[in-house]
């Protein structure tokens, strides 16, 4: 089909039409099959058309389509967000509002922290990624292509290096860095936040270091700062956790959620500590589409499904069958270039390096069109676009991940 009617400015990595999806299989117009380790990027934790969801959005439909909640308020919105406050493993009351998407959900943030403190100064992370609307722009930690010709955006922003075991810095550099930029760039009491991600989604998933983490929750409780998480990627079971902050044994002040929430449908939020919320005007959060009640449907149905019990089986089944067959991949050197695995749970990466380290951003390319070509979709990310982000459905039947891992190790050897 042609794309001479969009926008050339969307770059496309898979240059194909899709017809239809069921759980971790996809179609295309021309009816070839492919097997989905992409998940319209980390959407669908439960897979394509999850019968549930397809069934509360189906009955949704014909009771009320929309109404926007600022205006008269709904039952689904509310269910939803008494749902969501139990679901999100915090010790404190939980409160929030539902947005359109992920970077809504960030940009909400950001008026909400200054109502709450007072101040504007972000701090965020090298190769962050928060969103592609102006404000949250500024917070990605990477330049090409997202802040290229916008001009000044808005801020003030400053960033820290991120540290992982999955990138090599660590925590002392990155605490380093930090009593730099308070000593030379800013004053410690005008900076408003920290956000940060769990674990990196586009910036490569890079697992966060658990005692930097801890680290800055205490320098934040220390100084009136408030903490965000963005679990957009990386929560609702990405990580085998509901949520990725699980993990580093502390609690955000804000959590930010999108992708997989809804099942398939556009929806966020953000959600934290009650009375931060509670700070702008009346009328300073909304939106007329935001927690719109076939989105609540989906997200609800989610959350039924996603029990713990249910998010440790499936995670842990896809964190295993991935590294076993990665570290099989490594014994036999079935590719040159194949680098580290990064990551926690089924929230994977694979690494493609040359032999001086260097990423091999070229080979992932290639690597992309090996796969499609043969029946499997692939996304990349990292910096330099030389990490594989693996984000099949969590509820994926075992023999379709087998077949697409063996589809993955068929093109890792092919790689020139
Ligand atoms: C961690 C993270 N935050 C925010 C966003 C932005 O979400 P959206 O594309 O729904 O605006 C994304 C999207 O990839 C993301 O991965």
């Amino acid at each position: 089909m042609s794309h001479a009617t969009i926008s050339q400015s969307i770059s496309i990595v898979h240059p194909i039409s899709l017809s239809h999806g069921k759980n971790a299989e996809v179609w295309d117009t021309t009816g070839k099959r492919y097997i989905d380790f992409v998940g319209g990027i980390g959407v669908l934790n439960l897979g394509h058309c999850h019968p549930g969801v397809v069934e509360a959005i189906r009955e949704q439909a014909t009771k009320l389509t929309h109404y926007a909640f600022n205006a008269v308020p709904h039952a689904p919105y509310l269910q939803l967000m008494e749902r969501l406050s139990a679901f999100i493993p915090v010790g404190y009351p939980v409160s929030g509002m539902l947005t359109n998407s992920g970077a809504e959900a960030a940009e909400n943030a950001l008026k909400i922290v200054r109502g709450a403190t007072g101040r504007t100064v972000v701090i965020a992370f090298d190769g962050a990624f928060h969103g592609r609307t102006l404000a949250t722009l500024n917070l990605n930690g990477k330049v090409a292509p997202y802040k290229q010709k916008v001009g000044v955006l808005p801020g003030p922003v400053y960033h820290l290096p991120y540290p992982s075991a999955d990138n090599g810095v660590t925590c002392a550099e990155a605490l380093k860095a930090m009593d730099r930029l308070f000593s030379v760039e800013i004053d410690v009491s005008d900076v408003a936040c920290f956000i940060i991600e769990p674990v990196q989604g586009e910036g490569g998933f890079l697992a966060l270091d658990i005692e930097f983490a801890q680290a800055l929750r205490r320098f934040c409780d220390t100084n009136n700062i408030l903490l965000i998480a963005d679990e957009i990627q990386s929560g609702f079971g990405r990580t085998g956790q509901r949520f990725a902050f699980s993990r580093l044994g502390i609690e955000p002040d804000l959590i930010l959620l999108g992708k997989s929430i809804a099942g398939g449908v556009p929806l966020g939020a953000v959600v934290g500590r009650k009375p931060l919320l509670d700070n702008l005007p009346k009328g300073g959060l909304g939106g007329t589409y935001s927690g719109n009640p076939i989105a609540c449907a989906g997200a609800l149905a989610t959350l039924d499904a996603m029990t713990d019990a249910h998010l440790k089986t499936w995670g842990s089944q896809q964190e295993e069958a991935i590294t076993r067959r990665y570290h099989a991949w490594r014994t036999q050197g079935v590719c040159a270039y194949l680098g580290r695995m990064t990551g926690v749970g089924a929230m994977r990466g694979i690494e493609l390096v040359n032999a001086d380290g260097t990423p091999a951003s070229k080979q992932l390319t290639q690597l992309l069109e090996l796969a499609r070509d043969a029946g499997l979709l692939l996304m990349p990310s990292g910096k330099s676009r030389h990490i594989i982000r693996l984000l099949a459905p969590l509820t994926i039947e075992p023999a379709v991940l087998e077949e697409g891992l063996d589809i993955l190790e068929a093109c890792l050897r092919q790689l020139a």
